[in-house]
């Protein structure tokens, strides 16, 4: 596939230039759009938001709710979270510099090799999906602390990425902490097992598209991590699959998207959900997003994990074997988006 050594950038220049149809690699299956019920706007469905700020007042309750989504939606939206609104502009931002910059600044980064340090692409599951994504992604492990060499990632988005890792890693200690505490464990569990050993981060672009009806922005999928931390901006777009039926998160300024990843779900034995979702291309705007996973595949001595020994019972015996985030990583991007979870291989 010629597209292989070359940018989705390239599309959008015909786009600009005025093009009426998509390239065919990028189109989906038939009916693919309305495989569900139709999607559900916020006003009748809507994923939980969860007010940090009141942590102040009662940790329990907002224990409560964050246990609450994580069984029954794998999603939720958190405001009031800590990080600063400049902050979470200064990334987006960093989305646009790159994507603008010249097309062989861009490509020199150009890659599906994660052990690089700093990577740009679109559809790093392109060998194995049955198309392509309307979108640009790059990519970079910002944790192990050795990682990345700041020289190696590109100025445009260098600072922000570094300033923003290190206001998502607090975060991030909260929400494991949080979480632990939803499972009925000791706040530290989550951490103790190596949750935040490894951070990726992603910036995506998604450009406006001539025929949204037959291309998505990203397919169907649930997550390889153990949680998401995701910013989008105002455009919209982003579906979850609850109850069968495509529920919009709708943007919020200023809030953060959380959701559930596969290692999480295989961990509490499903009792936290790792729920599938997509994007919505779109004809007018350009949307950008920005998604920080929890796993820790870089990291040189890889983790043993199972179903955690304190959640299972006679009643609860354990549903999935044990895996390395190692292992597991290949098989998800090699099956990625052949339409199953990959989550599913691992179920006794
Ligand atoms: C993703 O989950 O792959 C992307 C989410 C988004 O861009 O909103
Ligand atoms: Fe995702």
């Amino acid at each position: 596939i010629e597209l292989d050594c070359k940018s989705l950038e390239e599309e959008k220049t015909a786009v600009d230039a005025q093009i009426t149809e998509i390239p065919s690699i990028f189109r989906i299956p038939q009916g693919t759009l309305s495989d569900k019920k139709p999607s559900v706007s916020s006003s009748s469905l809507a994923i939980p938001i969860i007010d940090f700020a009141d942590l102040a007042a009662s940790r329990e309750f907002v224990v409560e709710k964050v246990k609450d989504a994580s069984e029954k939606w794998g999603f939720f939206q958190v405001i009031n979270h800590g990080v600063p609104l400049s902050v979470l502009e200064e990334i987006k931002d960093a989305v646009v510099r790159f994507h603008d910059e010249d097309p062989e600044v861009k490509n020199s980064y150009f890659s599906r090799d994660f052990s690089k340090t700093f990577i740009y692409h679109n559809n790093f599951e392109l060998y194995s999906s049955k198309n392509g994504n309307w979108r640009d992604s790059f990519a970079a492990y910002m944790v192990p602390p050795d990682r990345p060499n700041p020289e190696d990632l590109p100025v445009a988005c260098r600072d922000a990425m570094i300033e923003y890792a290190k206001h998502v890693m607090s975060l991030g200690g909260l929400l494991f902490e949080l979480l632990s505490e939803a499972l009925g464990l000791n706040s530290e569990m989550l951490k103790s097992k190596g949750c935040m050993k490894g951070l990726l981060m992603a910036g995506h672009y998604y450009p406006p598209c001539p025929q949204p009806d037959l291309t998505l922005g990203v397919s169907k999928h649930s997550d390889n991590s153990f949680i998401t931390i995701l910013l989008q901006d105002q455009i919209g777009g982003l579906q979850v699959l609850h109850q069968d039926c495509w529920v919009d998160v709708s943007p919020i300024p200023g809030a953060l998207v959380i959701y559930i990843g596969d290692h999480l779900q295989l961990m509490t034995n499903d009792k936290f959900k790792s729920v599938e979702h997509r994007v919505l291309a779109n004809r007018d705007r350009p949307r950008v997003s920005f998604g920080c996973f929890y796993s820790s595949q870089m990291n040189p001595n890889p983790t043993v994990y199972g179903p955690i020994k304190e959640l299972l019972s006679e009643e609860n015996p354990p549903k999935y074997r044990e895996m390395t985030i190692q292992e597991y990583t290949k098989g998800y991007i090699e099956k990625r988006l052949d339409g199953t979870s990959h989550l599913s291989c691992y179920r006794i």
